[in-house]
Formats: structure tokens, sequence, C-alpha cells
């Protein structure tokens, strides 16, 4: 089997890398290991998690706001082995996509663990025990992330639990304890917490979604409070010791001796998750690694072997399916001789609870760190007829231009749909707009999209027209 390139891994960086490899002419294979392709995002990431939410958003919705809206509904059961099972479903559709895309691009797939011999020999070692062997000019190494626990996590996959477990228990937990206030934490604590599950979040900094813009923390932690979650900030775990019914967990105070225990019925421990490069043979082809065990690549995502790239999570940046996308794409077409380009400065962050936050370019905190001289223009949900129709009040825009120039630095969304908002952020700053172009280009009303307009109008020089 001779490839011109051969992609280890089928996460949205290494699927997306293979199907544009095939559309510029390489003879292309992608090894997967599981038997499923599409990577953590597609089996146990982004999807099923935000099918969950979905599911879990539409129960608290009928739970508590219905009957605002002159809709009752009686009383209320949830089937969480039933939600489960759509998860299921969602997932599949998504993955069989991905098998069909790799045959509609003549993309040969092989399921096996992947390892280097040498810079151009993989080795697959099949489930059956039979090992197989491809030559390729050129690799493409994405083969992603997993999560981080600490030994004295005790992580048993039944009560202690990473994101992975935590997208397929069938019960609905009494109490859970999260320890991370990042991403994962929030969305999959906020599912259960939709639930009636009670949930504490233990988080080690001052702030929860601490990458990013401090106002997005603030108005998110308001909102989640309301849904019932209690926060520890500043607060860490020593110790979490599972038994056959719970776990007990031991907190400290960050700055002092102080300790508590918390138990629970499930510890999710979500606090980030590492390159994977276990069992690759690394060594083999001499690829290497930096201190954090990144897979090291330069500007143009090439490793110190010449043709042997690597993207996605599995390498220094945010760890987002639509940057591991972006990368993708970009090697593929570096290959080809291309010259393709990357504004890491402009990949959007979201995170998936209710109110969702997005956020793109600058914080405030960064700005002030570089000492860029910048205006700040807000518009809060509440004063937005699409958001009162809705009953989506809570949330604001935020857009942080330049004090000069104008030119936008950053936009900020806390509230109902920031996660597709985020979108025309992105354009303007990628066009590299003013505050005052936005704030001159129609928006649809009534739509949630006018915070955005708003918030440009108040930093161009402070006249928003509803506030
Ligand atoms: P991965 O998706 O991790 O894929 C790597 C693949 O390589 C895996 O299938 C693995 O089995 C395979 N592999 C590894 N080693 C080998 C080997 N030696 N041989 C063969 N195959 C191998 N990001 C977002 O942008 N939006 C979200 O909403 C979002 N939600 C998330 C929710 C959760 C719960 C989690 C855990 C993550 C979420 N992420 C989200 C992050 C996103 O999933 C990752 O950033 C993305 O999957 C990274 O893509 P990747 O291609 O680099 O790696
Ligand atoms: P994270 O990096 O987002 O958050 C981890 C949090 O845990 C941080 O706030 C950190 O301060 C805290 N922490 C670390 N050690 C701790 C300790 N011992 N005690 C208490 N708190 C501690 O990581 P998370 O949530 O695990 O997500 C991993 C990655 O997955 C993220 O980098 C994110 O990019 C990706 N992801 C993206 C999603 C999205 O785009 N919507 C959804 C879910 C995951």
């Amino acid at each position: 089997m001779n490839y011109d390139v051969t992609v280890i891994g089928s996460g949205p960086g290494g699927y997306v890398a293979a199907i544009r490899c095939a559309q510029l002419g390489f003879k292309t294979a992608i090894i997967e290991k599981y038997n499923t392709l599409g990577g953590t995002c597609l089996n146990v990431g982004c999807i099923p998690s935000k099918a969950l939410l979905d599911s879990s958003e539409h129960f608290y919705q009928a739970a508590h706001d219905f009957e605002a809206h002159g809709i009752s509904v009686g009383s209320l059961k949830v089937d969480l082995a039933k939600m489960i099972d759509r998860k299921n479903d969602v997932v599949n559709q998504n993955v069989s996509g991905i098998s069909y895309l790799m045959k509609k691009n003549k993309i040969d797939v092989h399921h096996g663990h992947a390892s280097f011999v040498d810079a151009n020999t993989i080795s697959i070692a099949k489930g059956d025990g039979k090992t197989e062997e491809v030559k390729t000019d050129k690799v493409i190494i994405a083969t992603g992330s997993k999560p981080i626990v600490p030994e004295a996590f005790n992580y048993d996959k039944k009560r202690v639990i990473t994101s992975t477990e935590a997208l397929n228990i069938t019960k609905v937990p009494k109490r859970m304890v999260v320890i991370g206030g990042g991403v994962i934490g929030l969305e999959l604590g906020s599912v259960y917490a939709r639930l009636g599950t009670e949930v504490e979040v233990v988080e080690f900094l001052d702030r929860i979604i601490a990458t990013m813009d401090k106002d997005c923390s603030k108005e998110l932690m308001r909102s989640l409070k309301k849904l019932g979650m209690k926060f520890h900030l500043g607060h860490k775990v020593n110790t979490v010791t599972p038994s056959a019914k719970g776990v007990k967990v031991e907190v400290q105070k960050r700055d002092s001796d102080e300790t508590f225990t918390l138990a629970a019925d499930y510890c999710l421990v979500a606090i980030g998750r590492r390159p994977y490069t276990d069992g690759l043979g690394l060594g083999k082809a001499g690829v290497q690694m930096d201190e954090k065990g990144r897979i090291l690549v330069d500007e143009h995502l090439q490793t110190n072997v010449p043709g042997i790239y690597a993207i996605g999570d599995v390498v220094r940046g945010a760890m987002l399916a639509h940057k591991a996308e972006e990368e993708g794409v970009f090697v593929a077409e570096t290959m080809a001789g291309q010259k393709p380009h990357i504004d890491y400065n402009l990949i959007p962050g979201v995170v998936y609870t209710w109110p969702e936050v997005a956020g793109v370019g600058k914080t405030e905190d960064q700005l002030k760190e570089e000492g860029v001289p910048f205006k700040v223009g807000k518009f809060p949900y509440k004063a937005l007829g699409r958001a009162r129709a809705s009953g989506d009040v809570d949330g604001m825009a935020k857009i942080l231009a330049h004090k000069d120039t104008d030119e936008i630095l950053g936009v900020h969304i806390v509230g109902a749909r920031a996660a597709d908002m985020i979108a025309e952020a992105v354009a303007l700053m990628e066009f590299r707009a003013s505050a005052e172009d936005c704030a001159r280009m129609s928006h649809a009303h009534p739509t949630f999209t006018e915070a955005i307009k708003e918030a440009a109008l108040a930093a161009t020089d402070n006249r928003p027209i509803h506030l």
C-alpha cells in the first residue's frame, strides 16, 4: 500500500485534512484506531455534548419557562436513558456521514492503531491481532487529545468520570461534583443541573471560563447560579475517593490549609486535556515534542522531520474542532504548494451553556496587558425586543475597538444564539472593519444580532439607540 499522504487520526483535523488532500489530487489514506470515524469531536465531544445540551434545555424550559408563555404541560418526567439513545443516534448519523465522505473522495480508510516504523512507513495494529504496513510520501499526525486525570483522583470510570463517561449516565444523579470551571465542566455540569442534579463546581482560579473576557465569566456565573449550580472558586481538589455508591472529594482553599469534603454520586474531572501520542512511535520517525508533550511544529505545521506534519489538539493552540479543521486544510494546501493562511487570533471560542458564550479576538485584559488603547461598547440583552419576546433577557454583547482607529479588536457575547452570532464578528474582524462600519450595517429587526450593532454604536461614540 503506497500513498502520497497518510493521515493518522480521523477527528475534525484528520478527516478534513484527508478530504482536502484528496481534492488536491493526492492519493490519500486515513488510519483510525477506533471502529468509527470522527474522533473525539463526533464520538465523545462536540456532537454528543450538544445533543444532551439541547435535550436538557428542552426539559428545563418545559419545566420552568413554558408557563410564562401560557403553555402548561402537567407533570414532567425525564427518561435519561432515552435521551442518551437519541444522543447515540445523532452520533451515529454524524460518524456514518464521515464514512460516506471518505468513500466519496476515494480515501482509503484503515482501522487499527498506527505507529511509525520510520518516517515513510507506518504499521497498523488491527483489532484481530494482525499487522499491516503502509508506505507513504507524507504524513499528517492528527491524533488529538485525552482528558487529564491526576492519579490522586482515582479515575475508575464509574464514579470518578471524565466527559466520556458523563455522556452515558442513564439515571439522573442527585449530586455531582465537577472539578474545573472550564468549558467541559460548565457544559456538562449544566446538562445535569437542568435535569435536577445538585452540581457543585470546584475551580482553582478566581473565575470560571478564565480564558474568556472577564465580563463573560461574570454574566455566565450569574446565570448558572440561577440554574442552581454552586461554585467554589479559588479552591483545588486534593483527592477523590470512589466507593460503590458515590465519591468523597477533598477540597482545599487555594491560599490556605483549610479543607472540607464534598460527597456526591459522581465526580466529573474536567481540568483540561493532554495531547495524545501514546504508542505512536514518534521516536522511530525522529519527530520531536515540546515540554508539554505536544508535537513541535513550525509555522507551516511541519515537524522537525520534513514531510511529517501535525495538526489539531496534538499541537499548540486552542483545542477546538474548527481550529483543527482549519489546520487540516492549511497543511493539505501547503503540501500542494499553495500559500494558505490561518489567523489564530480570529478563531472564535464558544461555550454552549444557556445563555451561550462566544468570543473572538482580544479580551479586555489582553489589550490592557499589551498596552493597546481601546474603547468599550456594551449592550444588554434585556434592552432587545427579540430577547423580551423569547424571554431570553440574560446576557450582553461587548465590542472592543481601537481608541484611535476604531478597528474592532474583540467581540464578546453572552446570551441566546451567541454561538451563531459570533460568525458576524469573525467576518467583521477578518475584513478589519471599524466599530462604525458595523454600526452602519443594517441588522434585521427583531433579532439578537441587533445587540452587536448597538454595542458597535456604543463603541463608536457612545450612541446606542435603544439604551
Ligand atoms: P480528535 O478529535 O481527538 O481525533 C483524534 C483521533 O485520532 C481519534 O479518533 C483517535 O482515536 C485517533 N488516534 C489517536 N492515536 C491514534 C493512532 N496511533 N492510530 C490511529 N488513530 C489514532 N470543540 C469545539 O470546537 N466545539 C465544541 O463544542 C467542543 N465540544 C467538546 C466537548 C467535549 C466533551 C470534548 C471532550 C471536546 C470538545 N471539543 C469541542 C474539542 C474537540 O473535540 C477537539 O478540539 C477536536 O476533536 C480535536 O480534533 P483532532 O482532529 O485534533 O483530534
Ligand atoms: P479547560 O481548560 O477549559 O478548563 C479546565 C479548568 O480546570 C480551568 O479553569 C482550570 O483552572 C481548572 N483546573 C485545573 N486544575 C484544577 C484543579 N486541580 N482543581 C480545580 N480546578 C482546576 O478544560 P476542559 O473543560 O477540560 O476542556 C478541555 C478542552 O476541550 C478545552 O481546552 C476546550 O478547548 C475543549 N472543549 C471545547 C468546547 C467548546 O468549544 N464548546 C466544549 C468542551 C471542550
